[in-house]
């Protein structure tokens, strides 16, 4: 089956880049990224191209090649379904928040109306690919649905899933390490598989395609999340014993760093990760294993959270109790809200969890982050259901401006690794701070000397 039309569901952060990236590298594919979100959709359409919703470096540059010419963004869901020969789900899963599972299953309520959209609309044979990350054995579920819904055309499934990192997505889908493809062990599942295989041919070299059935294909993707997070909780936890004992976290991360079989990748010692993909796959991780009974399985991987929660925590306390344990009505900065740096996304980003327990404090709240307006942090906020809006509001002011927003205030904390903070005037922030001038690197990316011989009280991760 020669592949000329795709239609994705779901314009977000996983849909939006590799379609995106699809369209650029297949012009002969016609590929079609439909949403519900009527307000994304016109921004993925605007006319200046700086608009898209997604900020992602080089990414722009993609889509202004395709768009128009075989990338389409509509809200026409129906008829971009009707048309295509493959669909890739995209829509979110996140953390079910009610009943069941509650804070741990994925919530597969938007996967499932997909499938009885396409079960719906389908009028001839479809490939239908999941995208989103999903619990081992959710392309069961939707095969039963399509099976038992639709108009008797035949559905293959497939699993793809994603491996892009936020920040550098285009790169990533550029060059990838490797394409994930898991399907159904019989002739039209290899069939499916070799469909998708060839779209992916067009740029990613052969032997960077692997392709499983579709169950190993689904756990991959959890265990490589869970994988990297537990890296970062591990070099998250040895930072607390560096701060203990005089060691220094970087040098021990690039001690061990060096040795072929750890690599030095993902030992970064942070605040703590976050992201829409790392909590939420390891407790789907969790919740799998509790259900089959697997109960030291679940405990191991929950620790990774656990001990991520702790980071966060960790400094939130250190801020207070360098400020004499008494944060009431001081403004504090956070420089950075985003999850990390080159991304304007701040899902369970570790800024929305320290602030909130800043806020606790009565504390008032700077925030500067080149990509992230305050409508977002505020949403972040109310989300977490601490306090009113209302109450947030009265806490939380945004700064276009860095300098501004550090301007007389006790203390700053950097909660990004945006690159522009390594440059900015520190001599001139110290001058228009409070006395003594606190600074928190919660990313390790300030050069600690110097900022000591400025005069700052500076204290980073893990030394
Ligand atoms: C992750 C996976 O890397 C990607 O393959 C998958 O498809 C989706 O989930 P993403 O969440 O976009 O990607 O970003 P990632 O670079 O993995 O960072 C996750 C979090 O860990 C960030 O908050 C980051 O700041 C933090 N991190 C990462 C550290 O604190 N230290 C590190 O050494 C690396
Ligand atoms: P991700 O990071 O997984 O891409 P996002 O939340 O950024 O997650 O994007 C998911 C998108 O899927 C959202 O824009 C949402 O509006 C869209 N979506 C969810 N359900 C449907 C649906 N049934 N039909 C079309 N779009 C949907």
């Amino acid at each position: 089956m020669k592949i000329t039309n795709i239609c994705c569901i779901g314009a977000g952060y996983v849909g939006g880049p590799t379609m995106a990236v699809i369209a650029q590298k297949c012009p002969h594919i016609k590929v079609t990224v439909v949403d519900l979100n009527e307000e994304r959709i016109a921004k993925w359409n605007d006319k200046d191209v700086n608009n898209i919703p997604v900020y992602e470096p080089g990414l722009s540059e993609v889509v202004g090649e395709a768009r128009g010419r075989n990338l389409f963004f509509s809200t026409q869901v129906d008829q971009a379904i009707d048309e295509a020969q493959m669909i890739f789900i995209s829509v979110n899963t996140p953390t079910k928040m009610y009943g069941l599972g509650k804070g741990m299953a994925a919530d597969l309520k938007y996967i499932e109306l997909c499938a009885r959209q396409i079960a719906r609309v389908s009028k001839n044979d479809k490939i239908v690919v999941e995208k989103s990350t999903l619990p081992v054995r959710t392309a069961e579920a939707i095969k039963n649905i399509l099976d038992n819904t639709g108009n008797g055309v035949q559905f293959q499934i497939l699993s793809n899933p994603e491996f892009l990192a936020e920040g550098t997505a285009v790169e990533d889908l550029f060059m990838p390490d490797r394409v994930l493809i898991g399907g159904d062990e019989n002739d039209q599942g290899r069939k499916a598989i070799q469909a998708l295989v060839d779209v992916y041919s067009n740029w990613v070299p052969k032997e960077r395609i692997l392709t499983t059935n579709l169950w190993s294909s689904e756990l991959s993707k959890l265990t490589a999340n869970a994988f990297l997070a537990q890296r970062v909780s591990s070099i998250n936890a040895i930072s607390e014993l560096c701060e203990k004992t005089g060691a220094n976290v970087s040098e021990v991360a690039n001690a061990i760093g060096t040795d072929s079989r750890i690599g030095n990748k993902f030992l970064k010692a942070s605040v703590g990760f976050g992201g829409s993909c790392f909590q939420k796959d390891i407790l789907n991780l969790v919740y799998i294993c509790k259900s089959f009974g697997l109960n030291e399985v679940a405990n191991y991987w929950e620790q990774v959270i656990i001990m991520n929660d702790h980071q966060k925590r960790r400094f939130s306390l250190k801020i207070v109790s360098s400020l004499y344990n008494t944060i009431a009505d001081k403004k504090i900065t956070f420089l950075g809200w985003a999850f990390k740096k080159d991304t304007n996304d701040t899902r369970e980003s570790a800024a929305i969890y320290v602030a909130d327990d800043l806020i606790n404090e009565q504390a008032n709240i700077a925030v500067f982050d080149p990509k992230v307006d305050h409508k977002q942090i505020m949403s972040d906020l109310n989300y977490l259901e601490t306090r009113t809006s209302e109450e947030n509001e009265k806490r939380v002011v945004s700064f276009s401006d860095p300098y501004e927003a550090c301007k007389n205030s006790h203390a700053i904390a950097v909660l990004t690794e945006w690159d522009e903070f390594k440059q900015y005037d520190w001599q001139k922030i110290y001058d228009a701070m409070l006395k003594p001038a606190f600074v928190f690197d919660g990313r390790n990316i300030l050069d600690a000397h110097k900022m000591r011989e400025i005069g700052f009280v500076f204290q980073s991760i893990g030394t």
